[in-house]
């Protein structure tokens, strides 16, 4: 599998954009308030986005002062949104596949990217690519769903329940084997990657990254009262997965 552009599909894009509409959502309750708790101050600071979909994020950069932030995305529909609705006049939209970043050829103070990375292929490689275009001794900070999250592939129910439903907790499968996992999610033959979490450490440690800070979502037990239908069942099991990561300020890559 190789560049899945899932969001120009017209079915996945209005679910995801009618699920980012609706207040309460991962996205916006669990995943961006620990992204954003680990970022640096960005106050003229040079930022890219990889996979900044509706551009949400660059807009909250530009209004946290980044002298400028470059969101790229492979997909056009999510960088029309982008542009239409979280625009600035310090944020540029560029439609670019992750797999291509070798080709900004320029370096930034901040790199960073949220729940994008599901998609990629080849992690190490792009964990690479990203390492030349972070300055030295600057950040990169990103998510992505946690292994133990993509570690099922819709072969069967995905929580074990209680006789009347209720989630009691996920099942997992093959949290081992990596590679593609295929399941019937909003769009039929859905896509993403599944890895270890050693996979992932590694593929950063390899890059030439020192690991500062991660994280794993966890869900108060507030939002599983307050929204059990959305959040109900999932306390043992971590959503999101976080790093936050230093280039040395001396590398052979500058
Ligand atoms: C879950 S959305 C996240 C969007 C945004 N970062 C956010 O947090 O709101 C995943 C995004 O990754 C983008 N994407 C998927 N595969 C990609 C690829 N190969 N290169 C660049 N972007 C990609 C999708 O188009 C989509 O906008």
């Amino acid at each position: 599998m190789a560049k899945q552009n899932v969001y120009d599909n017209d079915t996945f894009f209005e679910n995801f954009l009618s699920s980012r509409g609706n207040k309460v959502n991962f996205n916006d309750c669990i995943e961006t308030p620990i992204l954003f708790s680990m970022l640096p101050s960005l106050e003229g600071k040079t930022v890219l986005d990889i996979g900044c979909g509706m551009g949400q994020h660059a807009k909250q950069y530009s209004v946290m002062g980044a002298e400028s932030v470059l969101g790229i995305d492979i997909s056009a529909k999510m960088l029309e949104y982008a542009r239409e609705h979280n625009s600035a006049d310090n944020i540029t939209y560029r439609q670019l596949a992750m797999e291509d970043i070798g080709e900004i050829g320029e370096q930034f103070d901040l790199v960073t990217s949220s729940l994008v990375f599901d998609y990629i292929e080849d992690f190490p490689g792009l964990m690479r690519k990203i390492h030349t275009l972070v300055k030295a001794g600057a950040e990169f900070v990103f998510s992505m769903s946690h292994p133990i999250v993509t570690a099922w592939d819709g072969a069967y129910d995905r929580y074990t329940r209680t006789e009347t439903g209720e989630r009691l907790y996920a099942n997992l499968r093959n949290y081992c084997l990596e590679g593609p996992r295929k399941v019937d999610w909003v769009v039929n033959g859905y896509e993403c990657y599944h890895r270890t979490v050693s996979s992932l450490i590694n593929a950063l440690i390899g890059a030439g990254f020192i690991i500062e800070e991660c994280q794993e979502a966890h869900i108060s037990d507030d939002m599983r009262k307050q929204y059990p239908a959305l959040f109900g069942g999932t306390i043992h099991r971590p959503e999101f997965i976080f790093f936050r990561c230093r280039k040395p300020a001396q590398t052979d890559n500058g």
